[in-house]
């Protein structure tokens, strides 16, 4: 039979690679053991890429990535890159495709697994049953924003500037992508700015305020300023069920988030373009956590947050819930188990390496499905 879903996987740099071979095994079990059929391309991305082309994504990479229906993504990155020119560093061909594709809502959920909660650095009972969503602009922002630059003043000294800016349009379709998901969630968004400083922070707040009176008044909306969000975030983070935010917001919001359930090493992310005609969305999926220069090759990187987005991928870009919930139920079994890699690692738990934690899943993904 045909395989009926492309993928394009992207390993990229340090832990990136062996976890998403560990992935690859789930992904082929998927293949092979259910009705969903992939064709799966793999490609080079970041430092990678930047070795082997002298560029952090090639344009061939790109094309192969608006052509397939999804995109899997490991990490990018290393000291090794950290004096390259900014066009060519690693971080750069993750920015290319979330801008190219125009993959402008940014999905990052916060969730604790009960097996884990005396992995988070809070009290458990402060993050017992946390279930957040972030929904993180992500093409738009201080990341793109122009002018920008370093010049040297008439006074001999440099200034570096950035520029943050958002369109009307920008803010109500990634406010939009969080009103939708609130819907099928607890029905709450938290709407994140700093507009107390910031002109377009006070745009931000009125338009978000606008696209709800319109369209969403049975969404409970609230605004925030980030600063309060994330300290809001580590004191009672289970207030929270879908918070929205600009690009730079959202990237250090999401990063707090991820650290309430325990380990970065667990959060996948998702990261949606808009539906075209047919209903189909271009889509990348990675995990949250980076590329982990200091552990890579050894083995021992958690495969989990990477597996978990595969599973987003399943039920974002191809509604096969049932699919996806197979994954993330293989996933909290085996912690249950006991099975940790050392970043969760708990007293009385045995500590796995990366394969041996693929292995445990498949095993338990064979039991599920038996
Ligand atoms: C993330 C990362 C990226 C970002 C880096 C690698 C450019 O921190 O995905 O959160 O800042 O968006
Ligand atoms: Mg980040």
């Amino acid at each position: 039979m045909a395989a009926n879903k492309s993928l394009l996987i992207l390993p990229g740099d340090g832990i990136g690679p062996e976890v998403m071979v560990q992935v690859r095994r789930v992904v082929d079990w998927f293949d092979q053991r259910r009705e969903v059929t992939f064709e799966v391309k793999e490609g080079l991305v970041g430092g990678a890429a930047y070795d082997a082309h002298g560029t952090p994504i090639t344009d061939e990479t790109m094309e192969d990535a608006m052509a397939a229906d999804a995109v899997l993504f490991g990490s990018v990155g290393g000291p090794q890159y950290d004096d390259a020119p900014r066009d060519l560093r690693p971080e750069m061909g993750l920015l290319r495709l979330r801008k190219d594709l125009d993959l402008f809502a940014n999905l990052r959920p916060a969730l604790t697994f009960d097996a884990l909660l005396d992995a988070s650095s809070l009290k458990p009972e402060v993050v017992e049953g946390l279930d957040l969503m972030i929904v993180r602009e992500s093409t738009g922002g201080v990341y793109f924003g122009t002018p920008r630059g370093i010049e040297t003043l008439e006074d001999g000294q440099r200034r570096g500037f950035d520029t943050q800016t958002y369109t009307e349009s920008e803010i109500r379709r990634v406010a939009g992508v969080a009103f939708d998901l609130a819907r099928q969630r607890r029905g709450k968004v938290t709407s994140v700015e700093k507009a107390n400083v910031m002109e377009s922070g006070v745009l931000w707040r009125q338009v978000v305020s606008e696209l709800h009176e319109e369209s969403y008044s049975d969404v409970d909306l609230g605004h925030m300023y980030a600063d309060n969000c994330a300290m809001q975030l580590v004191r009672e983070p289970t207030q929270f069920d879908v918070i929205v935010s600009d690009n730079l917001f959202g990237d250090i919001l999401s990063d707090c988030a991820a650290m309430l359930t325990g380990s970065l090493g667990m959060l996948p992310s998702a990261t949606l373009g808009a539906p075209d005609e047919s209903g189909r969305r271009r889509a990348l999926y990675e995990p949250v956590h980076g590329s982990a220069p200091d552990i890579a090759g050894k083995d021992m990187a958690n495969p989990l947050a990477c597996l978990l987005s595969f599973a987003m991928l399943l039920r974002y870009s191809f509604d096969l819930e049932e699919d996806a919930s197979l994954v993330e139920n293989a996933v909290q079994a085996v912690l249950k188990s006991g099975v940790r890699t050392s970043d969760i690692m708990a007293p009385g738990a045995a500590r796995v390496s990366t394969t041996v934690m693929g292995d445990s899943i498949v095993r338990e993904l064979d039991k599920q499905a038996a």
